[in-house]
């Protein structure tokens, strides 16, 4: 099967370039599954209802998210009955939601596992012991990780520690993407970043000008994302059906 794994989508000029963009990646790259994460979908960050819907309506099949997962109240409701959408699985057992879903297409049947990093972000329980968990359940070989995480030995460690156990580990969060792309040894598909769908002149999809003031003074500061100039950054996975493993992993920079 072939996937399309999206970056984080950045508010609603990410959405409406993500629905624009998608179908002709999705021919490009005879796309079977689309996986994107939804982090920062809705409008001043985190997902609401809308942002998640406009997404599966353009095309998407599974949201992903990370440490914005839970900012806003009004998405708890999706995360525990919408099929789809996922928060990390190493999240307290009380979270709403779920981190794992099984894409249950009969011709590509694929399993997505959201995990956060805990190595420079929030302290949830440890990924590498959640995943061992994880697996024991997965009874398919199809097996995309979103990783959501901040540090880039975090993401090698789990990318090598899942080598020949998972069809692929792809890292997001950073919003800048990486020139890692690779099939690792034993046949997992890895890239430390994907990157995001926002603004190409922005800091990680805020307006530059905003972004520098709060990082010139460390004040409190409001952000707005920068809508202009919107670059999509993507994987295409080739996975063999039958074995789980990777055949070719190419990273689609600012599209
Ligand atoms: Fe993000
Ligand atoms: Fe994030």
């Amino acid at each position: 099967m072939n996937i399309l794994m999206i970056g984080d989508v950045v508010g609603q000029a990410g959405c409406d370039y993500l629905r624009e963009k998608l179908p002709l990646l999705k021919r490009r790259y005879e796309v079977d599954v689309v996986v994107a994460n939804g982090e920062n979908s809705a409008e001043g960050n985190g997902m609401t209802p809308k942002s998640l819907r406009h997404l599966m309506d353009s095309g998407v099949d599974v949201v992903t998210s990370g440490n914005h997962a839970l900012r806003r109240r009004e998405v708890y409701e999706v995360l525990d009955n919408q099929q789809g959408v996922l928060r990390p699985a190493n999240y307290h057992s009380t979270a709403p939601g779920t981190g794992i879903y099984l894409h249950d297409d009969p011709r590509n049947r694929l399993w997505v596992i959201n995990l956060q990093g805990v190595v420079y972000i929030q302290n949830h329980q440890n990924p590498f012991d959640c995943i061992d968990s994880l697996l024991e359940q997965v009874d398919s070989p199809c097996v995309l990780v979103d990783f959501h995480a901040e540090a880039t030995a975090e993401k090698l460690c789990l990318g090598h520690y899942l080598d020949g156990r998972v069809s692929a580990v792809v890292g997001t969060h950073t919003h800048v993407p990486t020139a890692d792309a690779r099939v690792l040894p034993k046949g997992t598909g890895y890239i430390t970043d994907v990157g995001m769908c926002g603004g190409y002149d922005s800091v990680l999809g805020v307006k530059r000008e905003i972004a520098i003031q709060k990082m010139r003074t460390g004040l409190p500061t409001r952000f707005e994302n920068d809508p202009r100039d919107i670059r999509l950054c993507a994987v295409a996975l080739e996975i063999e059906n039958k074995t789980g493993k990777c055949a070719a992993i190419e990273a689609i920079p600012f599209f």
